[in-house]
């Protein structure tokens, strides 16, 4: 099957043949990751712009770092010294990027649906690097590259607990969608209020029972509490939320025993996982990390224009 689509949005629209496209590109190029020269010629020529409006660490220096490992030029966009501060819509600003000559645009944006916008109107590949509360697709494939790196390539029936903010968490829906569709059974845990019922049609359980969700999970994945998009209190208190649903050491041991534990970052130490779990035998946070580089130079290769079946890595 050829790699067709032009932009990467969601994850909800992929199909598994494309997820596993783009996890077969990935490895191939994480393989090349691991030689002395780690570069390759695929995107000489082309400009990718990466439009940040809202922070990032982990996210802007994984698309910039896939971006040069390509050869492209990259451009880091600076929201705070851009016209974006005189009042530039999105829609100016990304039209004057493109206008400018660049290849691809690589958006992260507090409004969830920007990058589909951004899509509608540009001539130019737009890959989603995370809108709102909406989807964080490139995450979503590095987090189950992740996984089939660990547990093996088939994750059917494997049991997968998402752990914390779900409500307003692009990650969790963007790993839902991507899980579901690999065939685990995905179980969300957390307080009612971030962990509602209405995910329960997405082909997820929903648990308000730690012990329980835990039980003999081989993957946790933490997220932390996200306040920057909640509008009301939706617990009492951070302690109070670490003390019912923090991973402590007692709670890890409820797991399977070659459990993986997993977070996207940032970590919120002490509040939603204790810090022995997160720099533990059992965590795989910095490789979630690492992954992000190989992931997304498949994304920005494939989108160009590029095809599984050409990059070819010797062992
Ligand atoms: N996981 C993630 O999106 O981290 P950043 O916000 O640092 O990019």
């Amino acid at each position: 099957m050829p790699w067709t689509r032009r932009h990467l949005l969601t994850l909800e629209e992929l199909t598994v043949t494309e997820i596993d496209q783009i996890h077969h590109t990935a490895a191939a190029f994480k393989k090349i990751l691991k030689r002395s020269v780690k570069k390759v010629p695929a995107l000489r020529g082309k400009t990718i712009v990466n439009l940040f409006l809202e922070p990032s660490t982990r996210t802007r220096m994984a698309f910039d770092m896939a971006a040069k490992r390509l050869s492209a030029d990259v451009i880091a966009f600076d929201g705070a010294s851009s016209s974006t501060t005189k009042g530039e819509t999105l829609r100016d600003t990304a039209e004057n990027i493109a206008a400018l000559g660049a290849d691809m645009i690589v958006i992260r944006h507090a409004a969830a649906g920007s990058p589909l916008y951004l899509s509608n109107i540009l001539n130019i590949p737009v890959i989603n690097a995370g809108d709102g509360s909406h989807e964080h697709p490139t995450q979503g494939l590095l987090d189950t590259f992740t996984m089939r790196e660990r547990l093996g390539h088939d994750l059917r029936g494997k049991k997968v607990v998402i752990l914390g903010d779900i409500l307003f968490s692009r990650v969790a829906r963007s790993n839902i969608h991507a899980l579901v569709k690999l065939g685990a059974a995905v179980t969300l845990v957390g307080p009612s209020t971030l962990v509602p019922r209405e995910f329960e049609p997405l082909g997820v359980t929903v648990s308000h029972d730690l012990r329980r969700a835990l039980a003999d999970a081989e993957v946790v994945m933490l997220l932390r509490i996200q306040h920057e998009r909640q509008t009301a209190a939706m617990f009492p208190s951070l302690g109070e939320y670490t003390s019912l649903f923090g991973l402590n050491k007692t709670r890890a041991g409820w797991l399977a025993p070659e459990a993986i534990i997993m977070h996207p970052g940032p970590i919120n130490r002490g509040v939603e996982i204790d810090s022995e779990l997160a720099d533990g035998e059992r965590s795989v946070i910095l490789d979630q990390v690492t992954n992000g580089i190989a992931v997304r130079m498949a994304v920005l290769y494939l989108c160009s224009g590029g095809q599984p079946e050409n990059v070819v890595a010797a062992d």
